[in-house]
């Protein structure tokens, strides 16, 4: 197998409604500040991947070029709904594993504003809305208003009562837990769209976006961007002791899509995706679950992040809710998730979530994440799914060059 690839610098931008700046000077300022954390210019480069969902056709990689240095080397914008900003740094980190470069910059970027709900079952014009039995691929069969809601929060909702309704003990204040847990860590990241806690009562009583998910329980609508610089073991060893010290190892990095599933293409399954990545990057890494030290993980809503206990195996099959009632997931228990505060209240700028959670983990490897460090962590899991569906899961390890 090729060299090791390593982490060397990351930014993040503050999230939130960023009114006075554009995509392009968050993306800018997002790849400018990563490159001064690794202590490396674009000149030392030699590719460069880049994803903006709402600029997908825009060449976004090319446009933050030309404001941090245009200097030829190859630009991959990648889209890929929710994993995008994951897909961007997997695309540097394959790049580095096939030899064909040494060091590379990915940048997730978003600007979002008040965009309203996203999702509700578009259909392109002309499309066939009716069912074939023979079976065809694609808007097969509208969902909005028929089976549910296609709706993001809508999608969320029904995996999460799913989950409920499957497994005994589940009820909807695991779901307020979730929130007041998430908003709670955020009150500690500087960075973050809301840092403000909120009680099971406020949660629970917020405006209802889609049941049990009220509006505390749902990613914002954000502005934002993150960066990454990955380099090879080779050049890392070249590289000067300070920037070795603190360089941190990409132990897996996996992207996953939606094997065939009974009704996934009805109502999308949010699962598999994911218990396929995480197995493959868990096997990778030769680790397991309980060997992590935190992980961010994708709770666009509430209800996600239960399942994804699951999905990520941090607790037993179908264990979710004992999982999180003994406490685990919070900042001082066994395996903290979402110390940032989550996509609940940090805030979720589609395209930058994924490089934002290297970033989150990356920063506690390294012992630098202030008030919200997690002491000692040494290995830590990121995980991102997009609705299509594809699934990205990233494991950074802290050890020795
Ligand atoms: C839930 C949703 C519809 C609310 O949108 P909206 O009606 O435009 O509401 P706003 O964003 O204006 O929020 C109004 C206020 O509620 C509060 N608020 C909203 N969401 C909040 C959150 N997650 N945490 C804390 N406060 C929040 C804020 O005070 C906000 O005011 P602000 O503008 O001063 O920050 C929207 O955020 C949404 O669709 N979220 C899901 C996004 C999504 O699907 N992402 C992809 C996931 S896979």
């Amino acid at each position: 197998m090729a060299d090791n690839v390593w982490v060397i610098g990351v930014h993040m931008t503050k999230f939130g409604q960023h009114k006075d700046k554009d995509a392009l000077d968050l993306g800018s300022e997002a790849a400018l500040s990563a490159l001064a954390d690794s202590g490396q210019t674009i000149h030392d480069m030699d590719v460069m991947a880049a994803g903006s969902l709402f600029n997908a056709a825009a060449g976004i990689g090319q446009q933050i070029q030309k404001q941090i240095g245009q200097t030829g080397i190859p630009v991959f914008n990648v889209s890929n709904a929710c994993a995008t900003g994951a897909t961007a740094f997997r695309t540097v980190y394959l790049s580095i594993k096939a030899g064909e470069a040494e060091m590379g910059l990915a940048v997730g970027v978003e600007q979002m504003g008040k965009m309203g709900l996203l999702g509700a079952a578009g259909s392109a014009k002309g499309a066939k809305t009716e069912y074939e039995p023979a079976g065809r691929y694609g808007n097969v069969m509208p969902v909005e208003g028929i089976l549910g809601t296609g709706t993001m929060p809508g999608v969320f909702a029904q995996a999460g009562m799913e989950y409920a309704y499957k497994h005994d003990g589940v009820t909807v204040d695991h779901f307020y837990k979730i929130a007041e847990k998430n908003h709670a860590h955020s009150s500690l990241n500087p960075l973050a769209q809301y840092n403000k806690r909120f009680t099971l009562d406020e949660i629970k009583n917020a405006q209802m976006i889609s049941y049990p998910n009220t509006m505390l329980m749902c990613s914002p609508n954000t502005d934002g961007a993150a960066a990454a610089v990955l380099v090879s073991e080779s050049k890392l060893r070249t590289l000067p002791l300070d920037v070795q010290k603190r360089a941190v190892r990409v132990a897996a990095s996996v992207l996953t899509t939606d094997p065939y599933v009974d009704g996934s293409h009805v109502l999308p399954d949010v699962n598999t995706c994911t218990r396929n990545a995480a197995n493959k990057a868990y096997e990778m890494a030769g680790i397991g679950p309980q060997d992590l030290d935190l992980v961010e993980l994708h709770d666009c809503f509430a209800t996600a992040e239960l399942l994804h206990y699951d999905n990520l195996g941090l607790c037993e099959p179908g264990g979710a809710a004992d999982f999180l009632d003994s406490g685990a997931p919070w900042r001082d228990g066994s395996t903290p998730v979402n110390v940032s505060g989550g996509l609940e209240s940090k805030g979720h700028p589609i395209a930058a979530t994924g490089v934002a959670g290297i970033y989150e983990i990356t920063t506690h490897l390294r012992g630098e994440a202030g008030d919200r460090q997690i002491d000692g962590a040494k290995v830590g899991l990121t995980h991102v799914i997009g609705l299509g569906s594809t699934c990205g899961v990233h494991i950074l390890e802290k050890s020795a060059l």
